[in-house]
């Protein structure tokens, strides 16, 4: 049988993407391997979002050039954004590469590898599939865990003047409901427990199949804001769709959505959040910055006075909501004054958890135009203050947590021995069991805080073991990931 292996770099679109084309070559009958020595076929799933995308691919393909000179019939593929950003560009300096597909190409696969088994010269395909967008299924399958995502939306319509994902995943399309619920409703029978909606901008649905019913208050949040600054291209059906999934698939136990972006957090997502409690507690919000000027620049299309007021009363509606962020440190014209107002603005919303990245110069971007006027040097700095930051607001949030009793999702074994859950609110927690609790929802009491963890012990007298000496065991497949 031939073997094949994904590497996967980036964000959890493309984790996603990874999956699906492991399934495709599942199909196809081709047998997973981790380890790219011995596969027939290696894949790079390439992310372009931030600096040095095309060197980091540049180099990869350079190590499997070496792989093969020895095994010349080996098929090196490259796929993902920077395969849809560089298209044929990219076989002209890189020689050892039979195929390049982009993300909404994934489809075509077999046919791909079927033309070139047949002799053929290297292949490119970077088509977008706007007329008839394909979202391939999510397959349960053994050993992932109870855990999944499922793709609503794909592109993007923003322009933040930053960010390439406009162009390397194209406008926005959006998965019918239809077989939005009959994924979710195969995942959860398959044991799933808890679903992540995906999408570039999640809050942004609008269901082609034009099947939902209008969110609960939808109508009168919209009227009650309607000389707000709530504009009518903000409503959208995001909220029906959460509506839908809680009340046709009541057996699921929670449901997560990322990414969200700012502008569609209405009154009726603030509702849904209020009466769904299949809802978790916490929201991954990308702020971006805490400085008006820069969000202007950025072309974010919110205030921060926005931002804080909508969170606010997201907050309000679930109390112990936690919300998470991305942020960009030194983008052009960030001064110290604005990089100190993205420290206010931490600081006001509690984030306990903080992705931080330097600005890098992304091609085809408005922001290109603009001069790239802090150097590396200051970002670097600017970066370490705001995990140092972060850092303590999140000790903070972790150690307000011992004494408190938690449910857990248990998702696997835990490093040091024993099992690690999330709760709700993502805290990943450590415990001891006396039998395999993997896939169950449990109920704990939080003992210790470490840096970025718990330990905790199970309420259950009869199966809570101390921590540490379980066995260990590792998943069937696990994707090799790169980041
Ligand atoms: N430079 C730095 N960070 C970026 N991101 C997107 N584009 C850039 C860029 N050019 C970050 C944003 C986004 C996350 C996925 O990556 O914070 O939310
Ligand atoms: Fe990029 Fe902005 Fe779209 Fe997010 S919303 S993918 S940052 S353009």
């Amino acid at each position: 049988m031939q073997k094949y292996s994904v590497v996967t770099f980036g964000c959890q679109m493309n984790s996603h993407d990874s999956e699906r084309i492991s399934d495709l070559l599942e199909d196809t009958g081709y047998e997973a391997t981790d380890d790219v020595e011995e596969a027939d076929l290696v894949v790079l799933n390439t992310c372009s979002v931030r600096e040095k995308a095309v060197q980091k691919l540049r180099s990869e393909v350079g190590r499997m050039a070496v792989l093969k000179r020895r095994r010349p019939n080996m098929v090196l593929a490259v796929a993902g954004c920077v395969a849809q950003q560089e298209g044929e560009k990219l076989l002209r300096s890189m020689r050892s590469v039979d195929l390049i597909f982009g993300p909404d190409n994934i489809p075509e696969l077999p046919a791909l590898l079927s033309q070139l088994e047949q002799g053929g010269p290297a292949l490119v395909r970077t088509e977008f599939d706007l007329e008839e967008p394909s979202f391939l299924m999510a397959r349960p399958r053994d050993g992932r865990g109870p855990t999944a995502f499922v793709t609503t939306m794909k592109g993007c319509d923003e322009r933040c003047s930053y960010c390439i994902v406009p162009t390397t995943r194209g406008p926005e399309r959006y998965r019918g409901s239809s077989e939005v619920l009959e994924e979710i409703r195969r995942l959860v029978d398959s044991g799933v427990k808890e679903v992540t909606l995906l999408g570039q901008t999640v809050d942004s649905y609008i269901d082609p199949e034009s099947r939902l019913a209008p969110a609960p208050h939808a109508g009168e949040e919209r009227a009650r804001h309607a000389r707000g600054k709530l504009s009518r291209e903000d409503e959208t059906e995001f909220p029906a769709l959460l509506y839908a999934i809680a009340s046709e698939v009541p057996e699921l136990k929670r449901l997560r959505y990322t990414s969200p972006h700012p502008r569609h957090l209405t009154p009726s997502l603030i509702v849904a959040h209020r009466e769904l409690p299949v809802l978790v507690r916490h929201v991954h919000m990308p702020v971006q910055s805490g400085s008006d000027r820069v969000l202007k620049r950025m072309l974010r299309r919110y205030s921060i006075a926005e931002y804080l007021e909508r969170t606010g009363q997201l907050k309000e509606a679930v109390p112990g909501l936690t919300l998470s962020t991305d942020i960009i440190v030194g983008f052009p014209g960030e001064t110290r004054e604005d990089f100190e107002k993205t420290l206010d603005v931490m600081r006001a919303a509690s984030f306990t958890g903080v992705y931080g990245f330097k600005y890098s110069e992304r091609p085809f971007t408005p922001a290109l135009k603009m001069d790239n006027d802090v150097s590396e040097e200051e970002k670097s700095e600017r970066l370490t203050e705001l995990f140092d930051l972060a850092d303590d607001i999140r000790n903070a949030h972790l150690a307000s947590l011992v004494g408190t009793d938690q449910r857990l999702l248990v998702e696997g074994f835990s490093r040091g021995g024993g099992y690690t859950g999330r709760t709700e609110r993502n805290e990943i927690v450590h415990f001891g069991c006396s039998d395999d609790p993997v896939g169950q929802l449990v109920d704990v009491k939080i003992e210790r805080a470490f840096k970025h963890s718990l330990a905790a012990v199970l309420l259950d007298n009869i199966r809570a073991r101390p921590l540490g000496g379980q066995d260990q065991a590792t998943s069937k497949r696990s994707l090799n990931v790169v980041s």
